[in-house]
């Protein structure tokens, strides 16, 4: 049976870099599933079109981390027929052996509601503004009105919203560094482990 880690919350808490570190250290794949609606919103057209016919090379654009393809993938992500044509790829990738750690908002929700662990990481939205500001050289004034813009639409959307689900374990990293996040998600996977 595979070992599923579903890791959800809002844009720059850390969910990404702690899911990354996490399938490092149990060796699990990992799947940021945000990567995969970034791809949608910067293809353009029919974002129906866009999620059905996904391919790796869409995956693969250097542009996907930009705050415009944030926002991209925020309105593409609110139409319930873009979820649900990346929906299965997202199950075969979370029920691959040994485990696998999948990053995004609705991973505990919908994706993957029997995952073994479920984290739901949050931070006061002024650090995670810092914190995106400084990895993309950016205003941290400006990313903050982004990140207030994105996560009010991703939590308000009837498709799938942003929300801990019943079982998640909230984890907050406002002031947390990484290193010091990652131990305590680490401790929390071991655990359930056993
Ligand atoms: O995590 P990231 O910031 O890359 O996600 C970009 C956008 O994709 C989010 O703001 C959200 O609208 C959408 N998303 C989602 N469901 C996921 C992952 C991302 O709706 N599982």
């Amino acid at each position: 049976m595979p070992f599923t880690i579903a890791i959800d919350g809002p844009a720059a808490s850390g969910k990404g870099t702690i899911a990354r570190a996490l399938a490092a250290h149990f060796g699990f794949h990992h799947l940021d599933t945000g990567l995969l609606y970034r791809a949608v919103g910067a293809k353009g057209g029919d974002p129906v079109a866009a999620a059905q016919g996904l391919s790796a090379d869409d995956l693969a654009r250097g542009d996907l981390r930009s705050a415009a393809a944030g926002q991209a993938a925020s309105r593409v992500a609110a139409i319930a027929e873009v979820r649900g044509a990346l929906t299965d790829f997202q199950r075969r990738f979370a029920a691959q052996e040994p485990g696998a750690v999948l990053d995004g908002r609705d991973i505990g929700t919908v994706i993957c509601p029997d995952a073994a662990v479920k984290l739901y990481v949050v931070a006061d939205d002024r650090v995670r503004a810092a914190r995106r500001a400084a990895e993309l050289g950016a205003d941290v004034d400006r990313m903050l009105a982004e990140l207030r813009e994105r996560d009010a639409r991703d939590a308000g959307r009837a498709a799938a919203p942003l929300k801990p689900a019943a079982d998640a374990l909230v984890l907050d990293t406002t002031a947390m560094d990484i290193d010091a996040a990652v131990a305590e998600a680490v401790r929390i996977v071991r655990a359930a482990l056993g």
